[in-house]
C-alpha cells in the first residue's frame, strides 16, 4: 500500500495554479445575496453604525444602490424595512405603500433583471417587537399567520421575486403559499428561514433594523442553539409546506446543520451569515487583528465547503470587489 515517502500530499500544493487546478471549493458571486436596509425619507444614505459599510437608505436612493449591486455582478438583494410607524398589528409590513413595497417597486423599475427577495416579518413594525401577534404577552402563533401571508402578498404585488419568511411561527410556509396560490402569486419564490436559531448572533442586525424585543426575547419561536435534530424537523416541514430554499441562520456556529440539511434534502441551502459574524471580522480587522478580506473569504468559502449553495453577506460588495482585483480567489 503506497505511502509516505511515495505518497506527498505537498506535491498538490507547490504553486499557485497547481492549487487552484486541485480547489475543491470556490465562492462565486453568483451565489451571494446582500442585505439592503430601507429607511423612510427622501435623500438619505445613513450608515448603520453597528453594520459599518452597510446604509439606511430612503426609497429614491435605493434603487441606485441596488444597480451598483447589480453592476458588481451580484444577482440578488433581500430587502428589509424600517417604518416610520409602529402598532400592535404590525400594519406597516403589509401596507402597500409600505417602507419594503416602495423600495420594491424602485428597484425593480431600475434593475428588473436584479432578483428582489424580501424579508417577511413582523418584528420590524411591531410597536413591542416581537415577531408576531402578542395575546396575554405571548405570541400567538396562529393569529399571526394570516398577517405573514399578507405581508408576502404585498411584497409580492410590489414585485418581488422571492419571499423570505424569518418569524419562525409553525405553518406560515403553508400559509404563504397558498395565499400567494390563491391570488396569481404562483411564480413566487419562498426562500424560509426554515432552520432560524435564537442567536445572540443577530445583535448588530436588531440595532440595525430597531427591532429588539422590548420584552422577553425569541425563544419561544427561534430554535434553541443545542438542537440539531430539531432543525432537521423544521427544515423538513417547510419542504413539505412548499418552501423552495431552505435557509440555516447563522451560519458560522452552525455549519453541522447546513452539512446536514445538504445531505439530507434536495432543495437549493441558504446560508445566512449573520451581522455578528459580519460584526466581529469587521471589527477585528478594524483593530488590526485580522485580515479582513482574508478572513471573509475564509468564512465564505467554509460555508460553501459544509454544503450552502446560497450565501447571504454584508460582505457581499467587499468580496466582489476582492475576487475581481484577485485579492481573495
Ligand atoms: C427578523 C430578522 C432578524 C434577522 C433577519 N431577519 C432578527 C431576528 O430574528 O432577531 C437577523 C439578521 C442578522 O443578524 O444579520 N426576524
Amino acid at each position: 500500500m503506497a505511502s509516505f515517502p511515495q505518497i506527498r500530499l505537498r506535491r498538490l500544493r507547490r504553486t499557485e495554479a497547481l492549487r487552484d487546478m486541485v480547489r475543491e471549493t470556490r465562492v462565486h458571486l453568483a451565489d451571494l445575496i446582500y442585505p439592503l436596509f430601507a429607511a423612510p425619507g427622501q435623500g438619505v444614505k445613513k450608515e448603520i453604525s453597528s453594520l459599518p459599510g452597510n446604509y439606511h437608505w430612503s426609497p429614491d436612493l435605493i434603487a441606485r444602490e441596488a444597480e451598483s449591486v447589480a453592476e458588481l455582478g451580484i444577482p440578488a438583494v433581500l430587502l428589509f424595512g424600517l417604518p416610520e410607524e409602529k402598532d400592535d398589528a404590525g400594519s406597516g409590513a403589509y401596507d402597500s405603500q409600505g417602507i419594503v413595497q416602495n423600495a420594491v417597486r424602485e428597484i425593480k423599475k431600475a434593475v428588473p433583471e436584479l432578483v428582489v427577495i424580501t424579508d417577511v416579518c413582523l418584528c420590524q413594525y411591531m410597536d413591542h417587537g416581537q415577531c408576531g401577534v402578542v395575546v396575554d404577552g405571548n405570541v400567538d402563533n396562529d393569529r399571526t399567520l394570516e398577517l405573514i401571508a399578507r405581508t408576502a402578498r404585498s411584497h409580492a404585488e410590489a414585485g418581488a421575486d422571492m419571499v423570505g419568511p424569518s418569524d419562525m411561527m409553525d405553518g406560515r410556509v403553508a400559509a404563504i403559499r397558498s395565499e400567494l396560490d390563491a391570488t396569481g402569486f404562483h411564480e413566487t419564490i419562498i426562500m424560509s428561514y426554515a432552520a432560524k436559531y435564537a442567536s445572540a448572533f443577530y445583535g448588530p442586525f436588531r440595532e440595525a433594523a430597531d427591532s429588539a424585543p422590548h420584552f422577553g426575547d425569541r425563544r419561544s419561536y427561534q430554535l434553541d442553539p443545542a438542537n440539531a435534530r430539531e432543525a432537521l424537523r423544521e427544515v423538513e416541514l417547510d419542504v413539505g409546506e412548499g418552501a423552495d430554499i431552505v435557509m440555516v441562520k447563522p451560519a458560522l456556529a452552525y455549519l453541522d446543520i447546513i452539512a446536514r440539511v445538504r445531505r439530507r434534502f434536495r432543495l437549493p441551502v441558504a446560508a445566512y451569515n449573520v451581522s455578528g459574524e459580519f460584526a466581529m471580522v469587521k471589527a477585528a480587522s478594524q483593530k488590526g487583528w485580522l485580515d479582513e478580506a482574508a478572513c471573509a473569504a475564509e468564512v465564505l468559502t467554509s460555508l460553501k465547503r459544509a454544503g450552502a449553495d446560497l450565501i447571504i453577506t454584508y460582505h457581499a460588495k467587499d468580496m466582489a470587489a476582492w475576487l475581481k482585483s484577485g485579492k481573495v480567489t
